[in-house]
């Protein structure tokens, strides 16, 4: 991925979860269909806020997006949470046969977060943070 890419993909990938969120959280509203929750909340929880969070950071502290933690973080978040998605929202609608999605997604989204918090403790140092302040 081009320098700088990582950071305002993951944000521009976030909007378009959070308008699928809502969208979702209207359609729920208005049809009463309240199995869906899950799926809601996924999206607008680990799409919306995480990644839009996630962006920042690696926007504020280049040294964290440039890391190949950041870079796995980013593939497996993306590819994880569409699959687990999927999956999830076929069996709230009482559809099993892609069950083996949730966990397979949900694994791949639990990896990028553990290493999206290991590259933080790792490559965020003090000196970064002071820098913010003194441009
Ligand atoms: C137009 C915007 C939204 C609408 C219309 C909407 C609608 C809904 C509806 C209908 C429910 C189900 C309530 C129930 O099961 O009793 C729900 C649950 C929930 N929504 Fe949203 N939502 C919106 C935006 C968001 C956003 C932006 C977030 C988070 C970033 C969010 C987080 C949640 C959570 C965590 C729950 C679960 C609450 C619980 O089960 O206690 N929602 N929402």
């Amino acid at each position: 991925m081009p320098e700088r890419d990582g950071c305002i993909k993951f944000i521009k990938i976030s909007v378009v979860y959070f308008v699928i969120g809502v969208v979702l959280g209207y359609y729920m509203s208005v049809a009463h269909a309240y199995n869906l929750t899950g799926v809601h909340v996924h999206i607008n929880l680990l799409g919306w806020t995480s990644m839009t969070l996630a962006g920042i950071l690696y926007t504020l502290f280049p040294k964290t997006e440039a890391s190949i933690l950041g870079k796995v973080h980013f593939w497996l978040h993306n590819i994880g949470l569409p699959l687990m998605m999927l999956g999830l929202f076929f069996l709230l609608q009482g559809n099993n046969s892609l069950e083996l999605l949730i966990p397979v997604g949900a694994t791949m989204v639990l990896i990028a977060v553990i290493l999206f918090a290991i590259n933080i403790l790792k490559n965020l140092k003090k000196e970064d943070v002071q820098a913010l302040f003194n441009k």
